[in-house]
């Protein structure tokens, strides 16, 4: 039987999240309704370290999933056998922690019985946009998340063809490292973006990699040029930089990524739409909740005549209603998985589609 919130015919996933410093879980329907979407952020956990230490994140999805879990399933007003079946991420991320996900989804998949569906998290990603829109196949993915930077064609579920990726840096490392540098905190994306706000673009940034035939980034070179813009700044300052001068290199770094985006992006649009003829630009992952980075690859995309999709930031940073989501499209193909499913530390987007 449905539950109360669910029409009869739409299926109801449990997604379950743990491949970082996330715990999280959430119940989506296949008529895109969003049940429960519950996250429990490790941040203070992590904030003494500067960064996400992999055996604290580990122990802390032991301690919190099954109350998330048990949270969202509430929310949703469902039982375990009300559900269609149940997603959880199975890499690529932290393997101690994705494994605490995917095990606790079996638990749950063999007692209630259910289809098991195991998820690539950057699958998750690239799909959260068909979530919250109408995006038809084939659509332009460029993934910005912590661990990840790369532009993939996203042919259909379970079918990528990536263009190009970082060469080093992922972007969301790189923002992390330069509001470390910054005196900004941890995490180190939202709080880079606010100081940007405060201030201007005045400082002369390279922009790595633009122009080049292929679609590839890289983001160390940029680092290592605010590094040594931050010591010339700092050497005659006995408190190091001033407020304002933070401000003014946080905004001269985002401008430098947000150039390197667009020019890398605007690339990848003109290969889509040699090849398809036509498509949407969806941007997704954490870095994708960053409202400069939005709005300068809205304007690529309106350039070259195509849309551009971009889900709200509470489902651009890590989620469990991305990864049901991904379990629905899953189901819906019949792509479910053995209870002896492996977890995997590394999972290329485009070699799922090989598997
Ligand atoms: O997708 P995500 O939540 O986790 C991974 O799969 O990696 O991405 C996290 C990354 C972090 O590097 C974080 O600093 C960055 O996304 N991030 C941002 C913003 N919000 C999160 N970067 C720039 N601006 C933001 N507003
Ligand atoms: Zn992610």
């Amino acid at each position: 039987m449905p539950g109360p919130q669910t029409n009869s015919h739409d299926c109801a996933v449990l997604g379950i999240e743990t491949s970082c410093d996330e715990t999280a879980a959430a119940v989506v329907t296949s008529g895109r309704e969003v049940l429960a979407n519950i996250v429990l952020s490790q941040l203070d956990d992590h904030r003494p370290y500067g960064g996400v230490v992999p055996e604290i994140a580990a122990r802390a999805h032991v301690e919190q999933l099954d109350g998330i879990i048990a949270r969202a399933m509430a929310e949703a007003g469902l039982d375990f056998t009300e559900l269609d079946a149940i997603a959880a991420t199975a890499g690529p991320g932290l393997v101690g922690g994705v494994m605490v996900g995917l095990v606790t989804a079996k638990a749950i998949a063999a007692a209630a019985r259910r289809p098991l569906i195991a998820v690539n998290h950057l699958e998750g990603h690239a799909l959260s946009a068909r979530l919250v829109a109408e995006v038809e196949f084939p659509f332009l993915c460029l993934l910005l998340s912590g661990g990840h930077c790369q532009l993939l064609v996203a042919l259909g579920v379970g079918r990528y063809r990536r263009l190009g990726g970082t060469i080093d840096d992922a972007v969301g490392e790189a923002f992390d490292k330069t509001a470390k540098l910054l005196g900004l905190g941890y995490p180190g994306g939202p709080a880079l973006e606010r100081a940007a706000a405060e201030g201007r673009a005045c400082y002369d940034l390279p922009r790595p990699m633009l122009g080049r035939e292929n679609c590839d980034f890289s983001f160390s070179g940029l680092k290592t040029a605010v590094r040594h813009l931050v010591e010339g700044l700092g050497a005659g300052a006995p408190d190091g930089l001033s407020p304002g001068q933070v401000a003014d290199v946080a905004a001269s770094f985002q401008a430098a990524v947000s150039d390197v985006l667009a020019d890398r992006t605007a690339r990848a649009i003109e290969v889509l739409l040699r090849e398809h003829g036509g498509g949407t630009l969806v941007v997704a992952g954490g870095v994708a909740a960053n409202a400069a980075i939005r709005g300068r690859l809205e304007q690529v995309a309106a350039q070259h005549g195509i849309a551009m999709v971009a889900p709200p930031p509470a489902l651009c940073t890590d989620n469990g209603a991305m990864i049901a989501w991904a379990g629905v499209e899953r189901l819906a193909l019949g792509l479910c998985d053995p209870l002896d499913v492996a977890a995997r530390a590394r999972w290329p987007l485009d070699a799922a589609a090989v598997s």
